[in-house]
């Protein structure tokens, strides 16, 4: 997407040959560039969320690979380096999926054509995933259209969680990808903004995102969206998804299960915006499959943004040494999606909704 007229990509590859990033820690009060020059430099990029959102976890994993065969293309070091990158976050499928692609295409090559292929390979991975974020964008528009017919051209208030924009992703966003499409229509869109806490992508990237895309927006604190819903300011709520179970459970950022009871029970339509690499065909019941990430105590105990003096450090917003939880995502079961929209076209929350979308991936 466009920032101040340059076209950006939320990974890339320069025409010298390096993989560069957007360092999100610093977003939305600095555009920083980093470049990826060793393989330990993309797992701390990927643990530590320089970048984040699962599409992109998944294209930066592939680089990974690639800058890891530049460098020892033989077979221990394929084999190392899908254990050391698989081991940085657990829970977004998109890293599995990505570095399980990888092998599968270098495995039987010889080791000096390894290199060469990787970067090929992890490039159309990129690719790919904006070709997909742009069709989940048009099946989302459809349904975008329909709400603002039936509001007679009014304005379709979206409610969304989280960062599943273009930085979440390559390019376009899942969740946002409609938005943007409906907004290019000249649909008149309005988005509800969750901060998101504790990490605050909302508040954070979200939002200078739809501020950079002159999208029509609010930031509402995590707790407002039921109020919001109760009274009737809400039209439907589109989210991002670090996992899809088979059956259709929906695990994304912490909250989104609160926000998608909420939604039921105000009969808001609650949307997953969900990329085909996103759906771990290998478990089925989200609540007990999938393993939930659960980060350090002191993004809870502490807020990040600019302070007074202009610098962008922490500060401690509870008692000096309170204890805190912090699991980083929740899990929507299926009954609560009203659809998922996928690159192919809004698919039922349902093992048969999702076998019949993508008959030849479903197992069994
Ligand atoms: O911890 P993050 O920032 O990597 O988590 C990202 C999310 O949970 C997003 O909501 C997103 O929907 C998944 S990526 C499109």
């Amino acid at each position: 997407m466009k920032i101040d007229g340059t076209h950006y990509r939320s990974i890339w590859r320069t025409a010298e040959g390096r993989v560069e990033i957007i360092d999100q820690r610093w977003l939305p009060h600095e555009l920083r560039i980093v470049a990826l020059e060793t393989r330990a430099d993309v797992a701390a990029a990927i643990r530590e969320m320089w970048v984040r959102g699962a599409p992109l976890i998944g294209a930066t994993a592939a680089y990974g690979v690639a800058v890891q065969m530049a460098h020892d293309p033989s077979d221990a070091s394929l084999a190392e380096t899908w254990e050391v990158l698989h081991a940085t976050r657990p829970t977004a499928i998109n890293l599995r999926w990505a570095l399980d692609e990888m092998r599968r295409i270098l495995q039987p090559m010889a080791p000096a054509d390894r290199a060469d292929a990787a970067f090929r390979r992890a490039g159309e991975i990129c690719d790919e995933d904006v070709e997909i974020n742009r069709r989940i964008g048009e099946n989302g528009l459809a349904i975008i259209r329909d709400i603002a017919a039936r509001k007679g051209g009014g304005r379709v208030n979206v409610l969304t969680h989280c960062n599943a924009g273009w930085l979440a992703t390559v390019d376009w966003g899942t969740a946002t990808s409609p938005i943007y499409h409906a907004v290019e229509a000249g649909i008149d869109v309005h988005v509800f903004v969750d901060e998101t806490r504790p990490r605050n992508q909302g508040a954070h990237l979200t939002a200078w995102e739809m501020n950079h895309h002159g999208v029509s927006h609010d930031l509402i604190v995590d707790n407002a969206g039921g109020h919001l819903m109760q009274h009737g300011e809400v039209d439907l709520c589109i989210v991002g998804t670090d996992r899809t179970t088979a059956r259709g459970d929906v695990c994304n950022k912490i909250g989104t299960y609160l926000k998608a009871l909420a939604a039921q029970a105000n009969g808001v339509p609650f949307y997953v915006a969900l990329p085909s690499p996103t759906i771990d065909w290998t478990v089925s019941d989200g609540v007990r499959e999938i393993p939930i990430e659960e980060r350090g105590q002191d993004e809870v105990t502490h807020v990040q943004g600019r302070l007074e003096d202009g610098r962008i450090g922490h500060v401690l917003i509870s008692p000096d040494g309170t204890p805190a939880r912090n699991p980083a995502f929740d899990v929507t079961p299926a009954a609560l999606v009203t659809g998922l929209i996928t690159e192919r076209g809004v698919a039922e929350a349902s093992a048969a909704g999702l076998a019949a979308m993508f008959a030849e991936r479903a197992v069994g």
